[in-house]
């Protein structure tokens, strides 16, 4: 949100919840240092200082409101720290230009919208040496295409890092792809052996399949999910009268729900794959999150021969390496190197590079250990305190782990309205209607709320917000809320 587009309020609201830490109670009204900042982002918010102006100087700021030079300077220093202004040695506070300054909803925001890590959970410095070492020690690799597939190399190290998770694949079956994402856009995309035409989804289920399907065009059919999975004698319909080239599906920590199946699920999509000649895409973008060992994925039921398996090294590293992988059955090999190569003829090798001495030396199991238990200690938190301050009408179904979970929503608490009054309370979360194919019912509207940017403490304050948000909805019918809000609800 640019501030020039916000309201004074939103801003003052969000800048007392930045700088000053917390509610109301701990900003002194009327203070000097207060209408110092609030004088500022006034000006800076209307637009009548703009980006490289000079702010009055600290002298003149501290004769103007009759308060010391100490005063101000502290207040354009919190106007600094949140990026509104910058100071150059001996020059004064200049305002900053706006791709610097943070949105200050960004900030305030308990962010259970997010899907990306932040950087207190990565392990961004210690990445960044291996990347250095990328540079230097290969850096012959830089002046190269190298190979569409990806470094032979570390398609090995991901052949050996899979069988941690029960699959034993050849390299020579292993794709690294620039984040499971393009992955799923090429299978969308190319055609497949079986001579299929169609993908049958879950629903609910990752919007960006979802967007991947539109924009390929290419024809979609849901099949529910639910807390128990999927029903099977509709999975086996769909399989025997229509023309499906794929069933796409995220069995572990799934994306919005967070649920995984049960092995008994896993053997027979397994089973109904093979009988039917479809194939399967299994997203499991968030197997290194798995505590228990025995959850393998379904491709472990078949050694990958039906099953197209899919993951991401986005949650667990760095999304911005774009780093993910593709284990693929045999037939589809061919067909997916050469979409993968006029697609972007093969990942960064810089990422790749680092990837494979990252992993060769042993730091993304430590890595993985250690993000592993963050996950779910918040997620074990937020299952608690959802379970003690939400009204009982909205209900969490708990996940196994992962990073997601969705809030079931009843009738009478709409999900879009519910999501603007969660936006403006500063806790976004991603409404249902996201994760569905247009005209699929949702059964139960929902909201998907993310650990991934929130530790414990913000899980706490965060999920009190949702809370205070569903009773007010809750108390008030549609008309009093349109009434009350002048026509438009915000
Ligand atoms: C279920 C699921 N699959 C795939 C992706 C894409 O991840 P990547 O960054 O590896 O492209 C995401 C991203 O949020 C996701 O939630």
């Amino acid at each position: 949100m640019d501030v020039r587009g916000a309201g004074k309020e939103s801003i003052l609201d969000c800048v007392r919840v930045q700088i000053f830490g917390g509610g109301g109670g701990t900003m002194q009204e009327g203070s000097k240092y207060g209408n110092i900042v609030r004088y500022a982002l006034d000006r800076i918010g209307e637009g009548a200082w703009k980006a490289g102006a000079k702010l009055p100087s600290v002298r003149a700021m501290a004769e103007r409101n009759g308060c010391s030079v100490n005063t101000v300077l502290r207040a354009y220093e919190a106007l600094q720290s949140e990026g509104y202004v910058y100071a150059k040695p001996k020059a004064g506070f200049f305002v900053a230009a706006d791709p610097d300054r943070p949105s200050p909803r960004a900030t305030a925001a308990i962010p259970f919208d997010a899907a990306s890590p932040d950087e207190s959970a990565m392990p961004y410095k210690e990445f960044f040496e291996y990347m250095t070492k990328a540079v230097f020690q290969r850096r012959g690799a830089l002046f190269d295409y190298g190979d569409p597939q990806g470094l032979p190399s570390l398609r090995q190290a991901l052949a050996k890092h899979l069988q941690d998770v029960g699959l034993f694949v050849d390299e020579r079956r292993i794709f690294v792809v620039s984040g499971s994402q393009q992955a799923l856009q090429l299978l969308v995309s190319m055609p497949f052996p079986n001579g299929k035409t169609h993908v049958l989804v879950e629903q609910p289920t990752y919007h960006g399949m979802l967007r991947a399907l539109r924009t390929a065009n290419v024809p979609a059919i849901g099949l529910e999910r639910t807390e128990s999975g999927i029903d099977l004698e509709r999975l086996e319909r769909h399989f025997q009268s229509n023309p499906i080239k794929l069933f796409y599906t995220a069995s572990r920590f799934h994306n919005p729900t967070g649920w995984s199946y049960a092995k008994s699920q896993r053997e027979s999509i397994a089973r109904l794959a093979r009988k039917y000649d479809v194939y399967v895409v299994e997203d499991d973008y968030l197997a290194d999150l798995e505590h228990d060992s025995r959850n393998e994925p379904i491709a472990a039921n078949d050694g990958c021969d039906r099953i197209v398996y899919v993951k991401s090294f986005s949650k667990t590293l760095l999304p911005g390496m774009r780093l993910g992988l593709a284990a693929l059955p045999p037939p589809l090999v061919e067909t997916f190197r050469e979409h993968k190569l006029c697609a972007d003829f093969g990942t960064s090798s810089l990422s790749q590079n680092a990837l494979e001495l990252y992993l060769r030396n042993g730091l993304f199991d430590v890595h993985r250990k250690s993000v592993r238990a963050t996950y779910r200690d918040r997620m074990t938190e937020l299952i608690r305190v959802c379970r003690e301050t939400l009204p009982t009408q909205v209900t969490l179904d708990a996940p196994a782990g992962g990073i997601f979970a969705s809030l079931f929503l009843p009738k009478t608490l709409p999900e879009a309205e519910f999501a603007r009054a969660l936006g403006a309370a500063g806790v976004p979360m991603v409404p249902g209607e996201r994760f569905f194919l247009p005209g699929f019912p949702e059964a139960k509207p929902l909201m998907r709320i993310s650990v991934i940017r929130a530790d414990e403490a913000a899980i706490r304050r965060g999920v009190e917000l949702v809370a205070a948000e569903a009773r007010r909805l809750l108390r008030t019918t549609p008309k009093e809320r349109d009434e009350a809000s002048g026509g438009h609800w915000i």
